[in-house]
């Protein structure tokens, strides 16, 4: 068993060394628990063990443990203008096995550590043990879920109007179903494009069921309003293509 309040206690007393009054700190507090509760509901989903869906919850919740650090020294959260997250975390869990305030037993260690490690990278790092690979899997959905739910509730809180179009190497991307690399994200509706296309790199059934009953691809687009009529076509058919991959991905369960 993995005693979650007491690992909660921690985080608690592990964050109140940090500025909280700073929204960036207060809202990857918000974040790390809601991705440990979506972890969790994935976890489940997927009829595991009720440690192992404890170790997803707990992931979740570490997931993110080096976002206090490299904010409250380099001041964002822009991994390539600062430092990779995810590793800044492994060392922080190392440090003095810190690890050990979090989870009693040493057996999850490594997964712990290689989830957090990958969970924000492009890909999943080769040659891990298949269930080393399905929290990693975990992790990156309940991510991406919360940047879907943060894209809508604070990233585009209010609407915009937009009057640049669609880069042409992201509406290429997305129609072969790959998610938007960073560096092709040039306008407000390439960024907002680039969250939707995190529907292509989403492992679980689960995962889509949660997108879907949300809403928030649409949720997301409808945030924007577009004043040139081409490109108003082009994003209405990114919807499309985004909710018929969604649907056709619930449906293929069945
Ligand atoms: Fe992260």
């Amino acid at each position: 068993m993995i005693d979650l309040e007491k690992a909660k206690k921690e985080f608690e007393k592990y964050i109140s060394k940090y500025n909280l009054n700073n929204p960036e700190i207060a809202r990857k507090v918000g974040h790390s628990y809601r991705v440990a509760k979506i972890s969790k509901k994935i976890a489940k989903s997927l009829n595991l063990e009720q440690e192992e869906i404890e170790l997803a919850e707990l992931i979740g919740l570490l997931h993110d443990i080096g976002r206090f650090e490299q904010q409250t020294i380099y001041k964002t959260y822009d991994d390539i203008y600062s430092i990779d997250h995810g590793e800044l975390g492994v060392k922080i869990l190392e440090n003095n096995e810190y690890i050990r305030k979090y989870i009693e037993n040493s057996q999850y260690d490594k997964i712990i550590k290689t989830a957090i490690f990958n969970h924000n990278k492009y890909e999943i790092e080769e040659n891990l043990e298949q269930k080393t690979i399905l929290f990693c899997k975990i992790i990156r959905d309940s991510d991406k879920l919360d940047i879907l739910y943060e894209a809508i509730a604070m990233f585009w809180k209010d609407k915009i109007k937009v009057q640049d179009g669609i880069s042409q190497k992201v509406l290429k991307d997305f129609k072969d179903e790959k998610s938007i690399l960073n560096q092709d994200k040039i306008t407000e509706l390439d960024k907002a494009i680039g969250i939707i296309s995190f529907i292509y790199d989403i492992n679980y059934i689960e995962s889509f069921k949660i997108t879907k009953e949300n809403d928030y691809i649409n949720k997301i687009m409808d945030k924007f309003e577009i004043e040139n009529t081409k490109v108003k076509e082009e994003f209405e058919e990114i919807r499309k293509i985004a909710n018929k991959y969604i649907e056709n991905k619930i449906q293929k369960e069945r």
